[in-house]
């Protein structure tokens, strides 16, 4: 296949505050318009779901239009639609469906409904090339932290672990609103912690003799997030300054030691070479680091897309979008509906 063979795909990505458009032909990318609402969020310490969605209606129309542009492309050149299905806010991820369905109805072009978090895998293509299969995946997000077997990112996606509680996101923000840090907490945290240092020994959820036997793949962020709340108020209680960077060093060091242990634990159990870390939290510096110097003595390999494609985003609805017209996937339906608690296995509506 040349170049040129290869699919042209928009994929449109609403589940959560970020209106992504993204156009790729294959697996190379032309463009990842998006527009954030996270600045109407951010006084209330969390995504509102009905601001977020009257937020995807007024950026579509543009976003899209800024997509075409950067990539050179009409919207009638595109051989196919995707878009995000689920999981995510329900009102949100309704106006992505609609608005796919509008273009791939009005176009004539075939219409892909997709899984978010397989999205999240199917990114790491535009700038790693084609994924090796199988993979470890591990998706980290304020919405999800997961690791999952990817035998084939359009078909075979299998959890073997996940939040009992918060996601990994979840608890960046939760702890960074403690420290007084802006939401979204977790670009917050990874900058301070640079200034501090591991002082502090917050527990790590799941990983005791008797938590192992029952959850040896799934992770638990809430008792941590307690932890560091009650550590903060003995602090101020006591009247001691709160040692901000070193509590957000702290912390860190305790979520991304357990990610890294028990994704390279699932790598080793399931006999997989290759790790691949996605999701917003993927972008952490110290994440990153500890997983390389962590696989490396494993002999497993570490794939992490850059921090802009880590994060929601258009483009990875369209790569998974055209992964789905490479393998000759059946289209969605064109009544396809918006699931709100899409399962991690079913990758195509
Ligand atoms: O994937 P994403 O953009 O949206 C969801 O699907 O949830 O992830 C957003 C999450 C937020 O919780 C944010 O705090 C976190 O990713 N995040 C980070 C970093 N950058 C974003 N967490 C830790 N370190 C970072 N550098
Ligand atoms: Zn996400």
């Amino acid at each position: 296949m040349t170049a040129a063979d290869e699919p042209l795909v928009l994929g449109i990505e609403t589940s959560c505050d970020e209106t992504g458009v993204g156009i790729v032909r294959g697996h190379t990318l032309l463009a990842d318009a998006i527009a954030s609402s996270v600045e109407e969020h951010a006084r209330f310490g969390g995504v509102v779901p009905e601001v977020a969605s009257r937020a995807h209606l007024e950026a579509m129309v543009p976003t899209v239009q800024r997509a075409c542009e950067t990539a050179g492309v009409a919207l009638h050149d595109v051989d196919a639609i995707a878009v995000t299905a689920g999981p995510g806010l329900a009102g949100a991820l309704l106006v992505g469906v609609a608005s796919a369905k509008a273009l791939a109805l009005s176009l004539g072009k075939p219409l892909y409904g997709v899984n978010h978090l397989a999205a999240h895998v199917a990114v790491d293509q535009l700038e790693h090339g084609a994924l090796p299969d199988p993979c470890l995946a591990l998706l980290v997000s304020g919405g999800h932290s997961s690791l999952l077997r990817v035998d084939d990112v359009t078909e075979r996606v299998t959890p073997l672990g996940a939040t009992i509680d918060d996601a990994a996101g979840e608890a960046f923000d939760k702890v960074a609103r403690l420290l007084g840090l802006p939401f979204p907490g977790g670009p917050h945290i990874d900058r301070a912690a640079r200034e501090g240092s591991i002082e502090i020994d917050f527990p790590r959820g799941l990983t005791s003799r008797r938590d192992l036997e029952r959850h040896r793949f799934d992770f638990s962020f809430s008792g941590l997030k307690t932890a560091v709340a009650r550590w903060v108020e003995a602090r101020e209680a006591a009247g001691e300054p709160v040692p901000v960077a070193d509590v957000a060093a702290s912390f860190q060091e305790a979520v991304c030691d357990v990610l890294t242990r028990k994704a390279i634990d699932a790598a080793a159990a399931e006999g997989i070479e290759d790790i691949l870390i996605g999701g917003g939290v993927a972008a952490n510096s110290r994440l990153r680091a500890l997983a390389e110097e962590r696989a490396g003595k494993n002999g497993i390999r570490v794939r992490v897309p850059r921090p802009g494609l880590c994060t929601d985003n258009g483009a990875m609805v369209a790569a998974l979008g055209a992964e789905m017209v490479a393998r000759g996937r059946t289209p969605s339906a064109l009544d396809l509906p918006a699931d709100s608690s899409m399962s991690v296995e079913s990758v195509l509506v």
